[in-house]
């Protein structure tokens, strides 16, 4: 079952970016990362956030017309699709999605358009905008609330010894 593992308000564009950065980590090939979210929601933004944290401070066009963008990060390569424009759910096939959900990350915006071949085991990030307020739900199932969580729990136990190396 999937669950809220997190909320985050999002106080500005830096921090939408951030978001996505941070996630960077705990990343793996075949990782599938859902982007939900209206019109101008910070989708692309986020991506943006993340594909510049593996990549440095490259251009992440909206993949609004071509559908789908790649790029060539260190340790897999991440596919950005933007399926808006989706005239039906068969033609991700000709996008070559089937390969990128081997050994590929896979950021998409606008999931909504293939619902019927998601199996649930895709990390979701929900962009919401109420009033002027912004914020974001990280969603995912046992496996993504462990993962999360024993990174994190790893990083303060590696924090905790550097400390005590310091000493
Ligand atoms: N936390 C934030 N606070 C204020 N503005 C933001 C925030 N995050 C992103 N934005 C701005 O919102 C606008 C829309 O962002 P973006 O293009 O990422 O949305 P999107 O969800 O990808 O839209 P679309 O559905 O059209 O693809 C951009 O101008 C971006 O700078
Ligand atoms: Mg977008």
């Amino acid at each position: 079952m999937s669950r809220i593992i997190k909320t985050v308000h999002l106080a500005d564009e830096d921090a939408t970016m951030s978001l996505g950065a941070g996630l960077a980590p705990y990343l793996r090939a075949g990782d599938v990362v859902l982007l939900k979210g209206d019109l101008g929601a910070g989708k692309t933004t986020w991506a943006r956030g993340l594909i510049c944290s593996l990549l440095g401070d490259v251009e992440v066009p909206s993949p609004t017309y071509t559908l789908v963008q790649t790029y060539d990060a260190p340790n897999f390569e991440v596919w950005h699709f933007d399926l808006y424009r989706l005239k039906q759910e068969s033609d991700i096939w000709e996008l070559g999605i089937e390969e990128a959900l081997e050994d590929c990350i896979c950021l998409i915006e606008w999931p909504q358009r293939i619902d019927g071949l998601l199996n649930g085991s895709e990390l979701t990030i929900s962009l919401n905008i109420n009033k002027a307020e912004r914020t974001a739900e990280i969603i995912g199932n046992a496996d993504w609330q462990t993962r999360l969580e024993e990174e994190r729990l790893e990083e303060e136990r590696l924090g905790e010894e550097a400390k005590l190396g310091d000493a």
